[in-house]
């Protein structure tokens, strides 16, 4: 986590890094700190709290004056957020400066060994210690700032993206990245450093996105020189054009960007679909699949790993997978999946689900399964990410960048590419007949007119929301497709306005939560008029018998829950396989609405960052 900034050219670097921190919010938000040079004095200026926070602060305590600036957004892990363990951090002699996002696990033996050897340390970072240890090697071994950095990252194990400059160096800046991202944007007589190309997307369209182990010496009026940080072999940087445009990165009138990106899912997953599903021609071309559908179809199993959101996509995907095309799927959280010596073989596809690409978790389970020999398969939004490029195919989806981060059009995108692929599946094993897979793929077509239909529930679900805002507890049901809708409901609830909530498929309620339902729970049912709907209007028969208070999300039409249920929510029909793409919408909203009557930060949850890149 973290976004870290970095500038030199002929521009002042404060606006530029403050603009592109608050880009870099995303990734974290308890600190944030900056950095300018002039060419003779460094400014310093770091708070707990947010960009905005840092802006005030700085406006009123250090010159902005600098063509050289380093910044950083924090997302804590060594030390707690406040001023002195936010980055920048200073060398003991204060003439090193760095910015750093990852994680150094041997920090403490280093340091141990720093201290005995006279140095100091201010705050309780990892990058602190990395910084003196540079600073050691640069004297000790009497090289230059570049060499310096090299030395001493072949020393330290863990996962960075560094940026650091020298004082006596003032048109340098030294970077390095292994694990964490680091994007250089070039510009005329310019560079711009970032953890995406966010920071620079109004300055350049040019970019070179560091691969693992590599690091780079950006120095004014040269080409980057890309290094191998282990043997110090020579890169060539590959510069990318990149495709990101402004409008895509700013909230376009609404008030939030979780707002903005829920209303973006009709465009979005048309965009995902675009030139992959030709309903006319009963096809479905994606490359990724084309050329390696020997792979798929002769897999043992398909094994889906991923994390949070994008981790409940992959167990729609086991529902989707399963009944259309017959091929046995199973689907791990990362985390568990890379550290449980699960067996791989490779007959096994592995299908990696992730919206940021860089998800510290899901990348190391990559590794594993890479490792193993299965075949590897990425399913990632974020355009050249670390997971898109680990991956030994993929296909993208192309839901624009996602900058709440609660996480909405990637959950309806990753199903959207991840149906496409098991129909395509289904059709090559001759699954089902012709007319049963054109009538799902007409369907598919026509789910963003649907999406946007259901967004016209807005008001509705806003008094919903008004209703229960107040409540500490709620319970999220469904069954089939829909029971991982519900766990997303629930952790969309509970990650932006902090109420406790449960994702459970219905017929487990009588197993444990139905204890929970009194007068004071309100419980979300999908209760979609396919699948298993008797036996869901059953589990609200149960619900009301207790007092429980239910929001029913139902097709258009329902007659028997909507007798049943204190408030409904209609979508538009579709097929059961589909459903989830239309039941997850009122789910996001109602989330969103209570957050916002909670006063929390819908965009910004407390303890969050985007993209976990550290495990
Ligand atoms: C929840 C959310 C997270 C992410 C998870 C995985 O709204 O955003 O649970 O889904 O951190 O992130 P990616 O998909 O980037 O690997």
């Amino acid at each position: 986590m973290c976004g870290i900034v970095g500038y030199i050219g002929h521009r002042d670097a404060y606006p530029i890094i403050i603009k592109g921190l608050q880009r870099l919010e995303y990734r974290g938000y308890d600190s944030a700190g900056i950095v300018l040079f002039d060419g003779e004095d460094t400014q310093l200026s770091k708070t707990k709290g947010k960009v905005e926070d840092l802006k005030d602060k700085s406006k009123a305590t250090i010159s902005t004056k600098g063509k050289l600036g380093l910044g950083h957004t924090r997302w804590a892990t060594h030390g707690v957020p406040n001023g002195v363990n936010s980055h920048p951090h200073y060398s003991n002699s204060g003439n090193l400066v760095i910015i750093h996002n990852g994680i150094i696990e041997n920090y403490e033996s280093i340091k141990k060994a720093l201290v005995e050897r006279g140095y100091t340390f201010e705050s309780d970072t990892d990058t602190e210690v990395l910084i003196n240890l540079i600073e050691e090697v640069k004297e000790k071994e009497g090289v230059k700032l570049g060499k310096a950095v090299q030395i001493a990252l072949n020393q330290v194990i863990g996962a960075y993206a560094i940026a650091v400059f020298d004082k006596s160096k003032p048109d340098e800046i030294v970077v390095a990245k292994l694990g964490s991202p680091l994007a250089i944007g070039i510009g005329e007589n310019e560079y711009f450093i970032a953890s995406d190309a966010s920071p620079f997307i109004e300055f350049t369209n040019n970019a070179v996105y560091l691969e693992d182990e590599e690091m780079a010496i950006v120095r004014l009026g040269k080409e980057i020189k890309l290094r191998k940080i282990k043997d110090d072999a020579i890169a060539y940087p590959n510069i990318q054009e990149l495709q990101l445009n402004i409008e895509e990165i700013e909230k376009g009138g609404y008030d939030h960007f979780m707002l903005k990106e829920i209303y973006e899912q009709p465009r979005a997953i048309l965009d995902t679909y675009r030139g992959r599903l030709l309903a006319n021609q009963g096809i479905i071309r994606m490359a990724g699949i084309d050329q390696n559908l020997e792979k798929f179809l002769n897999a043992n199993r398909i094994i889906i790993v991923a994390c949070g959101t994008s981790w409940h996509a992959g167990l729609v995907a086991e529902y989707i997978f399963e009944d259309l095309a017959r091929i046995p799927v199973e689907v791990e959280y990362a985390s568990e999946f890379r550290y449980r010596n699960p067996v791989i073989t490779e007959n096994d596809v592995l299908i990696a689900i992730s919206q940021s690409g860089e998800t510290a978790d899901t990348l190391a389970a990559i590794k594993m399964a890479k490792e193993r020999g299965a075949f590897v398969f990425g399913v990632c939004n974020v355009v050249g990410s670390s997971i898109a490029r680990e991956t030994h195919a993929g296909a993208y989806t192309h839901a624009g960048p996602e900058i709440g981060v609660a996480s909405t059009k990637a959950f309806t995108t990753q199903i959207t590419v991840l149906t496409l692929i098991a129909l395509k599946l289904a059709k090559e094993k001759g699954e089902f007949t012709d007319s049963k897979f054109h009538e799902l793929l007409t369907q598919l077509e026509g789910i963003p007119a649907k999406v946007e239909k259901t967004l016209q529930s807005n008001v509705l679900i806003e008094q919903i929301a008004d209703v229960y805002k107040d409540s500490t507890n709620c319970l999220y049901l469904g069954r089939g497709y829909n029971f991982p809708v519900a766990l997303e409901g629930a952790l969309k609830l509970k990650e932006i306005s902090y109420i406790h909530a449960e994702g459970y498929p219905a017929a487990e309620m009588k197993h444990g939560p139905i204890a929970l339902i009194d007068d004071q729970m309100p419980v979300i049912v999908i209760a979609t008029r396919k699948g298993h709907y008797e036996k869901v209007v059953s589990n609200i028969q149960e619900i009301k018998s207790r007092h429980g208070k239910i929001i029913a999300v139902v097709f258009e039409g329902d007659e028997t829950v909507t007798q049943l249920a204190d408030h409904i929510i209609e979508v538009p029909e579709t097929s059961e396989t589909l459903s989830p793409l239309l039941t997850t919408i009122p789910l996001q909203l109602l989330s969103y609405h209570i957050a916002l009557m909670r006063g929390c930060n819908v965009d910004q949850p407390r303890n969050l960052a985007k993209s976990v890149t550290v495990e």
